[in-house]
C-alpha cells in the first residue's frame, strides 16, 4: 500500500464517491467492513431467534401474519448483507463457522429472553427504533453494496417499528393487565435498547477508521442521543414510565440518560449472562438441519455447470 493510493481513496472518500468491490482499498478499511458487516449479517439471523419463539403463540391472526413477516425480514436482512461481505473477498462458510464456534460477534440485544407477548412489541419499537437510526446513517456510508442493502433493509425495518409501536401503545391504553405487560416489557428492555447502539465514544476503538473513512457518519453517542429524543416522549406519551431515575431533558433539550451498566453489556455480549449459550445452540441445530439443502444445492449447480460444459 503506497501513500497515493492512500490519498487517492481518501479523496475519492472525500468527493463522496461510493467504493465498489473491484476498487482499491486499504486493507484495514477491508477488514473492518468485513468485522462490521458480518457481525451486522449475524445480528440479523440471530435476531430472528427471540421473536420467533412467539410465532405459535401470538394472540391473533393479524399479529401472526405480522410476525411472521417480520421474522422472515431479517431472514431476508442476514441474506443481504452476507451477500455484502462477501463482495470484500470473504468465504460466507467462514463467518457461519465463526458465528457458530462463538469467535464472532453479534448485537448483544439478541441475548436477552424474551419473557412476555408484549416483548414483541418492545423490540419492535425499541431496538428495531435503534437499528433505524443507526442504519439510516449507514444508508450513507461509503462502501456501495453496504450503504444499498442499507436503504432497503430500513424501508423494511420501518415497517417493524412501527408495526412495534402500535401494539405496545394499544397495550398501554389497554386493559390493566396489558398495562402491566407493556410496564413489564419496557422495565427490561429500555437498558439493553439503550446500550446496544455501542460503548460511548471515548471507549470506541474502532470509531476513528470509520469515521476517517466515511462508514460511520455519526458516533455512537450521537446515534444514541437521537434513539433518546425520538423515543422518550413517545414512550411517556403511551403513559409508561421510562427505569432510569436520572432521566431529564438538558439545556439543549436533549434527553439524558444516568449513567449505563457496562459491566452487564459485555457479559452479555461475552456470553456470560443471557442467552448467548443457548442461542448458538438453537443456531446450530438450524445450521445441522439445513446440511441437505446446502448438500442439494451444491450438487444441483455442480450439475448445471457439467451441462454447460458438454
Ligand atoms: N453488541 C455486540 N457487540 C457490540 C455492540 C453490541 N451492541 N456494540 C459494540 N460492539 C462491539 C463492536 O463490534 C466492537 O467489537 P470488535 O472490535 O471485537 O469487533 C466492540 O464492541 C467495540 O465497539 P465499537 O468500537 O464502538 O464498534 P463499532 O465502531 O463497530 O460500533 C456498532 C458498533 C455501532 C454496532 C457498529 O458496528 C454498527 O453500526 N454495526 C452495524 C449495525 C449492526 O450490526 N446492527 C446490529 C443490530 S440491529 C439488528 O440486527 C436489528
Amino acid at each position: 500500500e503506497t501513500a497515493e493510493q492512500h490519498a487517492a481513496f481518501e479523496a475519492r472518500i472525500a468527493r463522496g464517491d461510493k467504493i465498489e468491490p473491484g476498487d482499491w482499498m486499504p486493507a484495514e478499511y477491508r477488514r473492518q467492513l468485513i468485522r462490521m458487516i458480518s457481525q451486522h449479517a449475524h445480528s440479523e439471523v440471530v435476531g430472528m431467534l427471540p421473536e420467533g419463539e412467539w410465532i405459535s403463540s401470538a394472540p391473533s391472526l393479524r399479529r401472526k401474519l405480522i410476525l411472521m413477516a417480520k421474522v422472515q425480514d431479517e431472514a431476508g436482512h442476514g441474506q443481504y448483507l452476507y451477500h455484502a461481505a462477501e463482495t470484500l473477498g470473504v468465504d460466507r462458510r467462514e463467518l457461519v463457522d465463526a458465528l457458530l464456534a462463538g469467535r464472532a460477534k453479534y448485537s448483544s440485544i439478541f441475548n436477552y429472553p424474551t419473557r412476555n407477548w408484549a416483548d414483541v412489541g418492545m423490540i419492535g419499537w425499541l431496538v428495531d427504533g435503534a437499528a433505524i437510526r443507526n442504519q439510516t446513517m449507514l444508508a450513507g456510508c461509503s462502501y456501495g453494496p453496504y450503504s444499498r442493502a442499507m436503504v432497503r433493509i430500513c424501508s423494511e425495518e420501518t415497517f417493524h417499528h412501527k408495526q412495534g409501536k402500535e401494539m405496545i401503545v394499544a397495550y398501554a391504553r389497554g386493559s390493566s393487565e396489558q398495562r402491566v405487560m407493556a410496564q413489564d416489557a419496557l422495565n427490561r428492555w429500555w437498558w439493553p435498547s439503550v446500550m446496544m447502539l455501542g460503548p460511548h465514544d471515548a471507549d470506541s476503538p474502532n470509531s476513528g477508521a470509520l469515521s476517517k473513512w466515511g462508514v460511520k457518519l455519526k458516533s455512537n453517542d450521537a446515534v444514541r442521543q437521537e434513539f433518546l429524543n425520538e423515543h422518550v416522549p413517545e414512550l411517556l406519551e403511551a403513559g409508561l414510565s421510562i427505569p432510569d431515575p436520572d432521566l431529564h431533558r438538558n439545556e439543549a433539550g436533549d434527553w439524558t440518560h444516568g449513567p449505563i451498566d457496562w459491566s452487564e453489556f459485555w457479559a452479555i455480549i461475552r456470553g456470560e449472562r443471557g442467552l448467548g449459550r443457548e442461542r448458538l445452540a438453537t443456531r446450530q441445530a438450524a445450521h445441522d438441519d439445513g446440511a441437505w439443502v446446502r448438500a442439494a444445492m451444491l450438487t444441483y449447480s455442480e450439475r448445471q455447470r457439467a451441462q454447460a460444459a458438454d
